[in-house]
């Protein structure tokens, strides 16, 4: 697929981590992408309990206030020690790895296991703002210290299974080969060729 079948999107978030990874998966398809930031809106409330809820209420919402195609994107951490949190509920735990390390410092190696989950929901400004939902997830460990510069959030402290490196120590390539993100954005790219 040489070309996506709009020339504008927007991207309803505010996180410059998400959005530079965004950015640089759907630009090489020559569309220009707007953030929430560019167009100067607010910030969509995560109020819902799942991630497909929530990245579909921020698609929705940003859609119909401006009538453009809109990509959001609602992620999280799920940590074994933590029963799956905090999941859902990341940004609100804390957007960054020290509240995480603190918690499961005591936690042995064999039980550090995590997974990143990503749902991109896609709207498009028809009648009844048709919306499409993406999941994708990443497996890996939770590792005992930070470690690279890449990335954001998480980053310095997640392991992919398969890899003996955090994303933060990736390329953004190679983190997108692994990624939930990057999952979830080809199976996105996969639905747009059927249009
Ligand atoms: P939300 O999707 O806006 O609710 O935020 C999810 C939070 O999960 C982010 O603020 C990060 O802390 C974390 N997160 C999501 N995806 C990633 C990732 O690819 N790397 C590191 N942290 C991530």
């Amino acid at each position: 697929m040489s070309k996506l079948p709009f020339d504008k999107i927007v991207l309803a978030s505010h996180n410059q981590g998400k959005i530079a990874e965004l950015k640089a998966m759907v630009e090489p398809f020559g569309v220009e992408v707007l953030s929430a930031a560019d167009l100067d809106l607010p910030e969509v409330i995560e109020d819902r309990d799942t991630f497909e809820g929530n990245a579909t209420k921020k698609a929705v919402e940003i859609c119909q206030a401006v009538n453009l195609p809109t990509l959001a994107d609602d992620s999280g951490l799920c940590v074994d020690a933590l029963d799956g949190g905090p999941g859902v509920y990341t940004a609100r735990y804390s957007r960054t790895y020290e509240r995480l390390m603190d918690e499961i410092k005591d936690v042995p190696s064999a039980d550090r296991g995590a997974h990143f989950v990503c749902v991109l929901a896609f709207a498009l400004p028809t009648d009844d703002t048709k919306v499409e939902a993406f999941r994708g997830e990443c497996q890996g460990v939770i590792h005992t210290e930070a470690l690279g510069e890449g990335g954001f959030g998480y980053d310095p402290v997640f392991i992919p299974t398969g890899e003996t490196r955090t994303f933060a120590e990736m390329t953004p390539a190679e983190k997108k080969q692994f990624s939930h993100r990057g999952q979830a954005m080809n199976m996105f790219l996969d639905y747009l060729k059927a249009f």
